[in-house]
């Protein structure tokens, strides 16, 4: 085996030999059980990087993904820290794309479709290129793997390599569309949660950190009940929608300067179940845990709330929770229909419902993290509320 002389920094060209059947089995097994543990999108692309790379000893292997929408193909290198972007019809990696085929190219600056630009930029010298497109679920292309420079004293890649790296392609692009899928419906999740909640919010003109508040005290409580911390963020995330079913009620009612009438409040109380009918269809987890407390936070522990009358543990610990977070809230907003209430007088009412409104074992952690609950109130205090309070309204 002879060593490039123009390659000072490729000593492993010359020690490599070519991957035995059981090397590349346990590569395989190895990198394929990691994936498909793996959620975050950058982690799975980094492996699948280094599983090509290991597997047809290349210099550099890159896993590329298209994003469509901006007509580019993507990557993440290094732990994800940096995306790297270029225009999706570019280079031998995007002509393989966009003819839906594998390339084998012995020596790139023989081939048209080389973008040589990296090159000049870098001061890297590319010679040998595979690429082999990702095919998802659909049929459609979702990205692609490029290899590039074989590690051995020739630098070239074989039929044999190409062969290998359709054959990572194949193993790991289940687990690489899936990652993929996970990440754009937890993104829409969110978007959509996020919009949810503030239209809410704005129908019934409760504008400020109303929201934010209600979510932040929810959080507190959940930790000091024992629940995980991704339990106390799924509820923290979906908590502003307890009261998205307010979309349906009229301006008529939700805006009324004054005491509802009877009949009025008989609607007002219908946001509950609409709020859960809009959210119980879904199967996803947060849109789950978002219809519990959209249905659940006005019922009472002693079984005088509504829509439904239950009591006790039969209303979920959401719901509780979510109770006594909105009122705390709400008694300390100022509403169209009320003024903001001082502290003193919010907490005497918390105390007086414990076993009627509220759950006596959550008031206790109410009252404990107290001073945890007023830093967030002070620190997304409403304008409005604070003139209020000091009578000036
Ligand atoms: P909200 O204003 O966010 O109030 C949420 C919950 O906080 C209320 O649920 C109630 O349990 C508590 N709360 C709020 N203000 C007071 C208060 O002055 N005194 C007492 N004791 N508790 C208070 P509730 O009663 O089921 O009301 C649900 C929603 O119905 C309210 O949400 C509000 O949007 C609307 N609403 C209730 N009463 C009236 C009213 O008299 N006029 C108008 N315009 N809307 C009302
Ligand atoms: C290509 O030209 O697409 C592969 C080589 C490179 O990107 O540097
Ligand atoms: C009601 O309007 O009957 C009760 C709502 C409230 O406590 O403000
Ligand atoms: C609402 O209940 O209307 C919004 C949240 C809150 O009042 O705390
Ligand atoms: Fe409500
Ligand atoms: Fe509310």
């Amino acid at each position: 085996m002879n060593k490039d002389p123009n390659d000072a920094d490729a000593p492993a060209r010359s020690t490599s030999n070519e991957r035995s059947p059981e090397e590349l089995l346990r590569i395989i097994f190895d990198y394929t059980a990691k994936i498909g543990r793996e959620r975050s999108l950058s982690s799975v692309l980094l492996l699948m990087a280094n599983m090509g790379r290991e597997m047809i000893l290349a210099d550099r292997c890159t896993v590329w993904l298209i994003d469509y929408a901006n007509q580019e193909l993507f990557t993440t290198v290094a732990h994800g820290v940096n995306e790297i972007r270029v225009p999706l019809g570019s280079g031998i990696v995007g002509h393989s794309i966009a003819i839906g085929e594998s390339l084998l190219i012995e020596d790139a600056y023989r081939d048209p479709r080389h973008n040589a630009e990296n090159d000049r930029r870098t001061g890297y010298r590319t010679q040998s290129v595979i690429t082999v497109p990702f095919v998802g679920n659909d049929g459609s292309i979702i990205g692609a793997y490029q290899a590039i420079n074989k590690l051995t004293a020739s630098g070239v890649f074989t039929g044999q390599d190409l062969e290998q790296l359709k054959l990572a392609a194949a193993y790991a692009g289940k687990s690489l569309e899936s990652v993929m899928l996970q990440e754009e419906i937890q993104a829409t999740q969110r978007e959509i949660i996020y919009t949810m909640g503030q239209i809410g919010e704005s129908r019934s003109k409760e504008t400020g950190y109303h929201v934010k508040r209600v979510s932040e005290y929810s959080y507190v409580l959940a930790l000091a009940c024992g629940l995980s911390v991704e339990e106390a963020e799924q509820l923290k995330i979906v908590s502003p929608m307890h009261d998205i079913g307010k979309v349906a009620i009229p301006d008529a009612i939700l805006q009324k300067p004054g005491k509802l009438t009877a009949e009025e409040y008989e609607l007002m109380k219908q946001h509950t179940d609409i709020g859960y009918q809009l959210l119980k269809a879904s199967g996803r987890q947060l849109l789950k845990t978002a219809a519990i407390i959209a249905y659940e936070h006005h019922e009472k522990w002693d079984g005088s709330g509504y829509p439904r009358g239950i009591r006790g543990e039969a209303i979920h610990l959401y719901g509780r929770i979510t109770a006594i977070a909105d009122v705390f809230d709400a008694l300390g907003s100022k509403r169209v229909y009320k003024r903001a209430w001082e502290l003193g007088r919010i907490l005497e009412l918390i105390r007086e419902e414990s076993g009627r409104h509220f759950d006596p074992q959550l008031v206790r952690i109410f009252m404990e993290q107290l001073p945890k609950l007023l830093e967030i109130r002070e620190r997304y205090r409403d304008e409005h509320d604070l003139t209020n309070e000091t009578g000036h309204l």
